[in-house]
């Protein structure tokens, strides 16, 4: 990670070009435009989940392949969205497309285990030092299956998670996120606050946040709670938050967190849905060296199809295989998800592939930390592994609280636009950071650097 020595971006600038480069792409997505006017007429405000919504119109992709996605007008983008960081593998990888197609015509759906389930098991056991596995369909339903394990391993209820930290989109974790920041409260006492309608406060009461990277102030707070009478079950969180930008921990933070979870005996749960498999081969648990009790996967597990998958010691899973906790689901370990998960492992996300994710964030962060440099912009650049941000910021971000206060949302809105009309692909939303894929190449980073000078120069002109 580098600095740049804050520079003022003149502000009427930003707007002038936001609004010229929001011209411009509408212009060239009127398809988009009219799918949307015939979606919305029968999808609730046309689009299937609200995260995939977008001002004044959200951008319909017909298709995909390697790094490359196309939208219905024929646009074509190098992707850094990749399904909001599911598909390193890259769009329809060949050996994924081949596992997928046998098994597709072998059946799609038994409700009873096979092969592939326990090569996915040993093999995510062996990269994330975690001996037992089990499997669901999306990320909330791995968070929610592993905050009632720990639950019911510590025979407690209150829980512990990181402010701004998304975990999913249950009730006990749509808390403490995307709130108004005003109202969050003194980091020693943040208030618990619901995310969106209709989760109820006993609920979100049970949900204690406390910012990243203080390991002190979360002793304190686990400390208050048993003082309380209310002891936490476990602390779920990223080790690297994967949702104001990048933000990674600071040296000793993970270290710390272990010891302290481990001292007052709290399940610590790693949400690895956006870090398994995209920062390493065994995902933050690896990167960062520290082994948590529980983590969580999605995104990246399922090789592009919905998955997701809890692994824990075996002390702890004993309360799934004694029945004590009623871990289900009917589409658990489907035979599609499973090939498509073996194949990702077995022949895709190998360990040469990392050393290509590595390079190719390398060449993006190298290239994009140049141009801030020579244009003086106020941000930096930071990246693991196939994850990567450009922070348009004049402080180090190190936790919500900090994000909120410096980064500059009105250049990463023109960012986002800029991009697409150059044949970007990037997540929306002042959150996001980019997901490389197996697919991409140096030329494909590049590009971006490029698109990203570019901008940095409209800026300054
Ligand atoms: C860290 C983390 N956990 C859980 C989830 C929820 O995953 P899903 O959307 O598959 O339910 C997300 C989704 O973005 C996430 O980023």
């Amino acid at each position: 990670m580098s600095t740049t020595a804050p520079t003022l971006v003149d502000r009427a600038r930003i707007r002038e070009l936001t609004e010229r480069e929001q011209r411009r792409f509408d212009a060239s997505t009127p398809k988009s435009s009219q799918m949307y006017e015939r979606a919305r007429r029968s999808m609730v405000g046309g689009v299937p989940s609200s995260y995939q919504s977008r001002d004044p119109w959200p951008i319909f992709i017909e298709e995909g392949r390697g790094s490359r996605v196309w939208d219905v007008d024929g646009n074509e983008y190098i992707d850094y969205h990749n399904g909001f960081g599911s598909m390193v593998q890259g769009h329809a990888h060949p050996a994924i497309v081949e596992a997928v197609q046998r098994q597709v015509a072998r059946g799609t759906h038994f409700a009873a285990p096979n092969e592939d389930a326990i090569a996915v098991s040993e093999e995510l056991a062996r990269r994330f030092r975690l001996p037992m596995w089990r499997y669901v369909n999306s990320g909330s339903e791995a968070t929610m299956d592993a905050i009632r394990i720990a639950r019911a391993v510590t025979g407690r209820d209150t829980i512990v998670k990181i402010f701004g930290s998304y975990h999913g989109h249950h009730d006990y974790v749509m808390v403490s996120i995307g709130v108004p920041f005003a109202n969050i409260g003194d980091p020693d006492d943040y208030a618990s606050l619901p995310y969106g309608a209709g989760i109820p406060k006993v609920v979100s009461d049970m949900t204690i946040a406390v910012p990243f990277n203080d390991a002190a102030a979360m002793e304190r707070r686990i400390q208050r709670l048993f003082d309380e009478g209310r002891p936490p079950a476990c602390v779920i969180m990223e080790a690297a938050m994967m949702n104001l930008g990048v933000v990674p921990p600071e040296p000793g933070y993970l270290e710390a967190v272990r010891e302290l979870t481990r001292r007052f005996g709290v399940v610590l749960i790693f949400d690895e849905v956006k870090t398994g498999l995209t920062v390493a081969a065994g995902g933050a648990t690896e990167r960062f060296g520290v082994t948590p009790d529980m983590v969580t996967l999605a995104k990246a597990v399922g090789g592009g199809l919905p998955a997701g998958a809890i692994g824990a010691t075996q002390e702890i899973m004993e309360v799934v295989a004694s029945d004590k906790v009623k871990q289900v689901g009917t589409y658990n370990g489907n035979p599609l998800t499973m090939a498509a998960a073996r194949a990702s492992l077995e022949q895709v996300l190998t360990s040469a592939a990392y050393d290509h994710l590595n390079a190719l964030d390398n060449r993006l962060m190298e290239g994009c930390t140049r141009v801030l440099r020579e244009y003086h912009l106020p941000g930096y650049t930071v990246g693991i592994g196939s994850k990567g941000a450009v922070t348009f910021s004049p402080a180090k971000i190190t936790d919500y609280a900090s994000f909120m206060a410096n980064q500059d949302a009105e250049l990463t809105e023109l960012a986002w636009v800029w991009n697409m009309n150059r044949g970007i692909f990037m997540t929306p939303g002042r959150e996001e950071e980019w997901t490389l894929s197996v697919a991409h190449s140096l030329e494909d980073a590049d590009r971006y650097v490029a698109a990203f000078e570019e901008m940095a120069q409209a800026l300054t002109a």
